[in-house]
């Protein structure tokens, strides 16, 4: 798939189909995660790949909305950062959730390429997550996705014109 059809394919999925990931398939995905830039090439991610059915009872503790509650795709991926191990500016802006949104971003971007549906989850209950995975402390879960096939198809984008978005200087 061209880059650009692939940034217009990949929505949020909230509807999936039970049918397994091909283990090749979440390889691959993995692979690009690895790739992923991070400042300072820190690395300091880790990725959790979970299988929906250890944890369905679990779920709705994950993230309450009810879509996640009954989630039908077999996976959920989730990227941990680890804090205290990136990198820093000299102003004290820690740069860890940059870097495992990137890492995610090519999760769901290597994702999408291989047609599997994905969507970030930012609300879900930090707690709840360090508990139910057993993360180690030093982790820090920044953001989940289910990884499946998807039950929809990508509708239109609703986004701002980009001279709201755009200043030229
Ligand atoms: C950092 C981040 C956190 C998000 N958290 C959630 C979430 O907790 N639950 C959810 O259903 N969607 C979540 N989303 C999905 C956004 O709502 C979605 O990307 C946005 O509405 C645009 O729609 P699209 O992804 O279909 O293009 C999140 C997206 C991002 C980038």
């Amino acid at each position: 798939m061209d880059f650009f059809d692939l940034i217009a394919q990949r929505h949020s999925v909230r509807a999936y189909k039970p049918d397994p990931v091909e283990s090749e398939k979440v390889q691959r995905i993995l692979e690009v995660a690895r790739l992923a830039p991070t400042a300072a090439n820190r690395q300091q991610f880790k990725i959790v790949v979970i299988e929906t059915n250890k944890i369905k009872g679990d779920l709705k503790r994950l993230y309450i909305r009810s879509w996640f509650a009954g989630l039908e795709a077999p996976l959920i991926i989730g990227v941990c950062s680890i804090p205290d191990k990136c990198w820093i500016r000299k102003d004290n802006k820690n740069y860890s959730d940059v870097d495992a949104a990137i890492v995610m971003d090519h999760i769901i971007l290597a994702a999408t390429a291989l047609d599997l549906g994905t969507c970030w989850i930012g609300g879900f209950d930090l707690e709840a997550a360090r508990e139910i995975l057993e993360l180690d402390e030093s982790w820090e879960p920044v953001a989940f996705t289910p990884l499946g096939y998807a039950q929809d198809e990508a509708g239109l984008k609703k986004r701002k014109p980009l001279d709201e978005l755009v200043i030229y200087k």
